[in-house]
């Protein structure tokens, strides 16, 4: 039983709400004119082969990158190198890494304990074979002895492709069709959960070129409102009952609209009352909250957990779908499989890269505690964020949970859709998300790279020198930030 988490003090719901509150009642703060310059200089004049690299990708790639990640404004920069903390561009400007590939290299970047197993793998045995290797077993052993509820694991390539079996397997269970997830939350990009992404309220507002009967069983309801969620429960069990509640533990978007501490437990009793299954989404929060994942902190037992890329230590080919062994038995193939299978597939998953990557990645998180580790460089991160945010009076919401630190200058995605005001909502988005743009660029440009401008993973590798370099790099930017005129 796991018993350490990062998680040093829960942070205080309400108090984050009302200050997101406050945040979307003024316009966004914007940079000084010749600091914004300053920022686009740095891009122009020292970024200049990742911006001719990236204007040749525009020609052979779509918008030039191969994912939203990797998307920045002004323009995508182009990376070279990355170790420990640092990430380092083709044209050799350093940066600390706060992004960490999205979350997965809770170890450091190219960690070298971990690198040096993975190596060895491929020169004995290849990256594939198509068959079965010993670390595939290592793997699931050690990620049931973390989390005791993931009595099976069935490794897959991704954490969308998890999420999808994760469905699967509890409509064939329940026999029931209708899914329930947070709005806001991103499950990844099927065309079943292209459906109340990012901000609450959307719905189908992302589904182009998806079917409206691809969703049609999929619901969402507003986070963090248990009354809500019941309400929903109770009506489907008119329309043929729900399959499962699908959920990130921390709230969507890896906690950036926090669920109070209580809210897993209350789901798990809904679920329970309603006879649908709980579904945990851990792909950011496993392992990364401590060795026992999210439900292990909540002290929550999901029926099915899906696991992403730090089920592989940032190795690709990451992701899995894991819990009861009545439940994770549905996807058995061949003799032993069951009359009615739930199908999936996947040719390279689980080859011997990125289940040895993810045995050894848990056992060097276990062995060194990076967990915690990484929590308390993010505590350190947080309060020295608000002491900024407090010397300047500007009105930013900071805050953490562990190792996933959340800092909203203009609140995007606090926003959620209206329908009776949506030119005025649509208009507003698009007006904060072009300011938060500037904010990741002024990170950049700062040498930090993070995730859309909002949010920062800590590291192992992250010292606390290096968490007081960054903080001096924030009061540096936060020093050009100009009051908006209000009227
Ligand atoms: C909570 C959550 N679920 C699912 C996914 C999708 O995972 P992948 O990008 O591996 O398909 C992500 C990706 O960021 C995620 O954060």
């Amino acid at each position: 039983m796991v018993s350490s988490y990062a998680i040093t003090e829960y942070p205080n719901v309400s108090e984050i709400y009302a200050k997101a509150k406050n945040l979307l009642q003024i316009p966004p703060y914007h940079f000084k004119k010749s600091a914004m310059e300053r920022y686009m200089d740095f891009f122009e004049q020292k970024c200049t082969k990742s911006k001719s690299l990236i204007t040749e990708a525009k020609k052979y790639i779509p918008g030039g990158v191969q994912h939203n990640l990797a998307f920045n404004y002004p323009f995508p920069i182009v990376v070279e190198k990355a170790e420990g903390s640092y990430l380092y561009d083709i044209d050799g400007n350093q940066y600390i890494d706060f992004l960490q590939a999205g979350g997965p290299t809770l170890l450091g970047s190219n960690y070298k304990p971990v690198q040096e197993k993975i190596i060895d793998v491929i020169k004995e045995c290849s990256p594939a074979t198509g068959l079965f290797h010993e670390f595939e077993l290592k793997l699931a052993k050690e990620i049931n002895h973390c989390m005791p509820a993931v009595e099976m694991f069935r490794m897959l390539g991704s954490g969308t492709e998890s999420d999808m079996a994760a469905l699967r397997i509890a409509r064939l269970a329940t026999k029931k069709k209708k899914i329930i997830k947070s709005g806001g939350a991103y499950h990844g990009w099927s065309d079943q959960l292209v459906y109340g992404l990012h901000l609450p309220k959307t719905g189908r507002f992302e589904a182009h070129g998806i079917p409206a009967s691809c969703s049609k069983h999929t619901q969402e309801v507003f986070p963090n409102n248990i009354d809500a969620l019941e309400r929903k429960l109770k009506l489907n069990r008119l329309r043929g009952g729900t399959a499962a509640v699908l959920l990130e533990p921390l709230g969507p978007e890896s906690g950036t609209r926090p669920v109070s501490k209580e809210y897993n437990k209350q789901v798990r009793e809904l679920c329970d009352k309603y006879d649908a299954l709980l579904i945990f989404d851990e792909v950011v929060t496993a392992f990364r909250l401590g060795l026992g994942g999210a439900q292990g902190y909540f002290n929550v037992k999901p029926d099915l957990t899906v696991f992403g890329k730090i089920v592989a230590g940032g190795y690709p080919g990451a992701g899995g779908v894991g819990g009861r062994s009545d439940l994770i038995s549905l996807l058995a193939a061949g003799v032993e499989g069951h009359t009615k299978r739930a199908y999936v597939g996947g040719t390279l998953s689980a080859n011997p890269v990125s289940a040895a990557a993810g045995y050894y990645s848990i056992k060097e998180i276990e062995k060194t505690d990076a967990a915690i580790k990484a929590g308390k460089v993010g505590d350190r991160l947080t309060q020295g964020l608000q002491k900024i945010i407090d010397q300047y009076n500007l009105p930013f919401v900071a805050y953490n949970q562990g190792s996933i630190c959340h800092l909203e200058t203009v609140g995007t995605l606090f926003l959620h859709l209206n329908y009776l005001k949506i030119l005025k909502i649509l208009k507003e988005i698009k007006i904060r998300k072009q300011a938060m743009e500037e904010y990741g660029a002024a990170y950049m440009a700062e040498g930090m790279v993070t995730l859309a401008g909002s949010r920062l993973y800590t590291s192992m590798a992250n010292t606390p020198e290096i968490i007081d370099e960054a903080l001096g790099r924030f009061d540096r930017i936060f020093q050009n930030i100009e009051t908006p005129k209000i009227d």
